[in-house]
């Protein structure tokens, strides 16, 4: 089948490189002439582990092309997918400028039937706008094609994006026209193996689908985090609550792991559009809030620990860092919980030493001028003569470290631990002072 994917980013290039790995023809549209240049080169912009060689692999074949060209984008696929973003506003609420001026090129240029696909994550309702560009743009033109707008949103995880998309738990479909439909069940035949993973509902349903999922997902993180506040004053063990809940099949494993706050492109921007949303159409979203509250001071929570610890005085202190993306497996540090703690450090006058496997680079990006970051050569590289080691991100290299080795390079064996890796009596028997997050010890007196 023939695919046309507008949009390179994260979303667009997984989604067309996994479209042409199933054997179909796709090209790909971004108006960045940078991005299409580097993609036609072979290099990918973005890490995601096991992209670099499908994309290669189907470009060598030919069935993945990149392109500049708008008007080729809407004459080559029967599919038009808009893969563009769709970054908050000032209110919270998802800026559709991209999505709707893709709307308008296909208007522009249409001239046979064409699905177009919304894969970006958009508010109830875009499916409508997209819809009613599109009609605009032809209009103008004086010509009247048919087409069909449906709703197809994603679920990838970052880091595990290729997996998620080649072998999906559900692929949500959003269409009204049984035309559509048809050519949507087909699309995605090759995905859908062992049983029907396809869900076909209406447009509105599919599009609140992807919001809902992630909401739910976030409210999960904050209620586990909200309850390990509360395990840490009464001096329970949220690690073994946890444990305890999960058992629950109702309840479940996944999700329930407190931490330093959840980040990425995802829920936080989601939770904040659900609630934008919700507020449009005249309803207090008062969970939804306390969802994004409780993360927004759960990103805190160590540094609050740690200004207690050294009793408020940071200055010309030295803290090492462990972990810089919003999680393992991905270079991607939007949102991250490590930048609100290193931002808190360094404006109470400390310097951070650290180390991240695949986002140092990011955060050379990011903060470029900044003289309290130093980015170094390897975890223990890190630690020399810092006060104390910050944990924020559970990459499978920190899991098991050589605890001896850490504590002769830290000036003080003290380790603020932002997602419970290590075992709070065996860390104390190794002579470490350790803290976790919600492991029934409480300094926290001020929240
Ligand atoms: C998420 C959704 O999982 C995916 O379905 C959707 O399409 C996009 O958003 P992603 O942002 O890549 O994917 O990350 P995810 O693995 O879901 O983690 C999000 C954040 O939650 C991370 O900061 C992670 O550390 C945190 N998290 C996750 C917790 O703090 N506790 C948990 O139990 C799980």
């Amino acid at each position: 089948m023939k695919i046309t994917i507008f949009g390179t980013g994260y979303v667009g290039l997984v989604t067309g490189t996994c479209f042409a790995e199933a054997g179909n023809d796709v090209l790909c549209v971004d108006i960045d002439e940078e991005r299409i240049e580097q993609l036609n080169d072979g290099e990918v912009p973005i890490y995601e582990p096991g992209l670099e060689d499908m994309l290669a692999c189907n470009m060598d074949e030919g069935r993945l092309r990149f392109t500049t060209d708008a008007a080729e984008g809407v004459a080559h696929g029967q599919f038009q997918f808009i893969a563009v973003g769709t970054p908050p506003d000032e209110d919270g609420s998802a800026d559709l400028s991209h999505v709707l001026a893709v709307a308008r090129t296909i208007g522009e240029h249409i001239d046979d039937y064409r699905v177009v696909v919304d894969k970006s994550t958009v508010p109830v309702g875009t499916a409508d706008r997209v819809h009613a560009a599109i009609l605009e743009a032809m209009e103008a033109r004086g010509v009247d094609v048919a087409f069909d707008v449906v709703s197809n949103p994603e679920f990838l995880k970052e880091g595990a994006a290729i997996e998620d998309f080649m072998k999906p738990d559900r692929i949500i479909v959003g269409a009204e026209n049984p035309a559509a439909v048809a050519l949507m069940r087909d699309l995605y035949a090759p995905f859908n193996r062992n049983h029907d993973r396809l869900i076909f509902m209406d447009v509105r349903s599919a599009e609140l689908t992807k919001y809902a999922s992630n909401a739910m997902l976030a409210t999960k993180i904050s209620f586990m985090n909200e309850l390990s506040n509360l395990a840490e004053r009464l001096g329970a063990d949220i690690e073994e609550v946890r444990r305890g809940m999960g058992s629950d099949p109702r309840i479940g494993y996944h999700f329930i792991y407190p931490g330093c706050g959840y980040g990425g492109s995802c829920f936080p921007k989601d939770v904040q559009a659900l609630a934008r949303t919700a507020r449009q159409a005249h309803y207090e979203p008062e969970l939804l809030d306390a969802v994004e509250a409780v993360n927004h001071r759960q990103k805190r929570h160590l540094v609050r620990r740690i200004r207690h610890y050294f009793e408020d005085n940071l200055e010309r202190r030295t803290f090492a860092l462990w972990g810089l993306a919003f999680k393992p497996n991905t270079d991607d540090m939007r949102e991250a919980p490590s930048r609100v703690i290193m931002e808190a450090l360094w404006d109470a006058g400390a310097r951070v030493r650290a180390y991240d496997p695949e986002a140092q680079d990011e955060a050379a990006r990011l903060y470029p001028d900044e003289a309290g970051l130093e980015l170094c050569g390897s975890p223990y590289d890190a630690l020399e003569g810092a006060d104390a080691l910050i944990i924020c991100t559970e990459w499978q290299v920190f899991r098991s470290p050589d605890f001896d080795r850490m504590r002769r390079l830290l000036s003080e064996p003290v380790i603020f631990d932002g997602r419970n890796l290590y075992d709070p009596e065996k860390m104390l028997a190794a002579g470490f002072v350790y803290y976790g997050i919600g492991r029934g010890e409480s300094v926290d007196t001020l929240i």
